[in-house]
């Protein structure tokens, strides 16, 4: 795992890991944890080996995490209306954080803020959780910090059996690509980006693993573009000149 995704669990997380893949042994009808080892290492393991990378990390995340970083970046952007913008949320789970991104850019772009010419990409390991991001279906909670105003303009309520579902319109929907990128490989040609988000992820990472998946993020971020994690994650130990600018956002330096 840790080779493969980065995971790393130090030896007192080991009730965790149990209780997170019990269910699954019990499930798979397998004896024990050596079973499901030997399934999960096995040549024809992919989908077994992503379910249990799911069942170890979890998803979480919400539409307008930390709304001070999303104030930081209207302000930050603002003015911006000649040139293309473009985005990356890279572990971005059920893609809360790219749509949410997309809902600020669409009324930056109404009031005349910015320019039409700006896109969103999101990234995970996780395929399960990216087909949902496609889908962009989701339940009401996860738009408790959604004005009233943005989820009538960038909404789809349910009815009848999807009541208390919402789904992002198809024009927000439009701007916002979803793909497969492991953070602990190689990143060819993705960007240059403006702005990347690598929130709530580097948690599951060790020293070593962190700085290096902050530097190869970074690589694909512009000099003078900003950069987002997660504000209980700490500072971002790198080798990238970076400049702090609020608790979980820097502005990337020349080198
Ligand atoms: C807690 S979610 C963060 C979602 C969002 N960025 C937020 O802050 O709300 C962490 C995501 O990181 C993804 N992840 C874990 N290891 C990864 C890796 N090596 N490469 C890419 N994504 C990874 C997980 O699949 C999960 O969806």
């Amino acid at each position: 795992m840790h080779e493969a995704v980065g995971l790393s669990f130090a030896a007192s997380k080991k009730a965790l890991v149990a209780s997170r893949l019990a269910s699954r042994i019990q499930k798979l009808g397998l004896d024990d944890y050596d079973d499901y080892l030997a399934l999960i290492a096995g040549s024809d393991s992919r989908g077994e080996f992503q379910m249990a990378v799911d069942l170890l990390t979890t998803n979480e995340t919400y539409f307008f995490r930390e709304p001070q970083h999303y104030a930081l970046l209207e302000q930050e952007l603002s003015g911006n209306v000649q040139r293309p913008l473009s985005i990356w949320s890279a572990a971005s789970s059920f893609g809360d954080e790219a749509y949410s991104t997309a809902m600020l850019l669409a009324d930056m772009q109404q009031r005349g803020r910015i320019g039409g010419d700006w896109s969103i990409l999101g990234t995970d390991i996780s395929d399960r959780v990216l087909r949902s991001a496609v889908d962009a279906i989701y339940p009401l909670d996860r738009l408790r910090n959604v004005s009233p105003e943005r989820r009538k303009r960038y909404c789809l309520r349910g009815e009848g059996g999807s009541d208390g579902l919402v789904q992002i319109h198809p024009d927000l929907r439009e701007r916002v690509r979803f793909g497969r990128l492991n953070l602990c490989l190689p990143i060819e040609n993705l960007g240059p980006f403006d702005v990347i988000f690598l929130r709530n992820v580097l948690i599951y990472f060790d020293a070593d693993t962190k700085r290096a998946v902050v530097d190869r993020v970074l690589t694909q971020l512009r000099t003078g573009g900003l950069f987002f994690i997660g504000t209980a994650e700490g500072r971002a130990a790198c080798d990238t000149p970076l400049k702090p600018l609020q608790p979980g956002v820097f502005r990337k330096c020349a080198a």
